[in-house]
């Protein structure tokens, strides 16, 4: 089939969020595959080559700091995109909430209403510090937001669930569930 179809030769995958959920802890963590304690306001972009990544495409991980980067540098980020991880933390609410009322509606002003939607991955950090889960809320979200491909609950600090979450924003780019791109399938 044509339809929800795409080849890549790269996947770009950017993380937002509001400040403290772990968006850089996230990153960092996957990388060393430990826990930093101490970590920058922005992590370095890296490149995972595409022999280490499950769907054997060369992957760029992007960070994004409020304090470091200014809402124009945001919108080109999302631009520049394949598919863009909003990061909240399962113990905050507020965090939470901030998924329907800024980031989903600021992602589809920046792709622009008329443009195909960028693919989002749901990501809620810090579940080591809860024992219930925040997927029934995202569940009502992904109803909403049909953009939403996937969800998952991970902890930067335990490093669970780490490498699924990329492994989610990857496969929503390679084999995206909703038709994102129709393509003339007449002849
Ligand atoms: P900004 O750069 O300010 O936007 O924040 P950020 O989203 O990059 O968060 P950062 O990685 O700086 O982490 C914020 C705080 O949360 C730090 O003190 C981290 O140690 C802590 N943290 C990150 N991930 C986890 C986690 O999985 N569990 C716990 N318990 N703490 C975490
Ligand atoms: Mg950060």
């Amino acid at each position: 089939t044509l339809v929800g179809t795409s080849q890549r030769k790269n996947v770009r995958i950017l993380l937002v969020g509001d400040p403290g959920v772990g968006k850089t802890s996230l990153i960092l963590s996957l990388v060393s595959e430990e826990f930093p304690e101490d970590v920058p306001p922005k992590a370095e972009e890296i490149t995972i080559p595409a022999n280490v990544t499950p769907e054997q495409v060369p992957t760029n991980i992007v960070d994004y700091s409020h304090i470091e980067q200014s809402d124009e540098t945001l919108n080109e980020e999302i631009l520049k995109s394949h598919v863009v991880c909003i990061v909240y933390a399962v113990d905050d609410d507020d965090t939470l909430d901030r998924i329907t009322s800024h980031w989903l509606p600021l992602i589809r002003k920046a792709v622009g209403e008329d443009q195909p939607k960028k693919p989002v991955v749901l990501v809620g950090n810090k579940v080591d510090l809860i024992e219930y889960s925040t997927i029934n809320s995202v569940l009502s979200i992904m109803e909403e937001f049909p953009e939403v491909e996937s969800c998952v609950e991970c902890s930067a600090k335990t490093l669970h669930n780490i490498s699924e979450m990329f492994y989610y924003a990857q496969k929503a780019v390679l084999h995206p569930t909703s038709p994102l791109y129709i393509m003339d399938e007449q002849d």
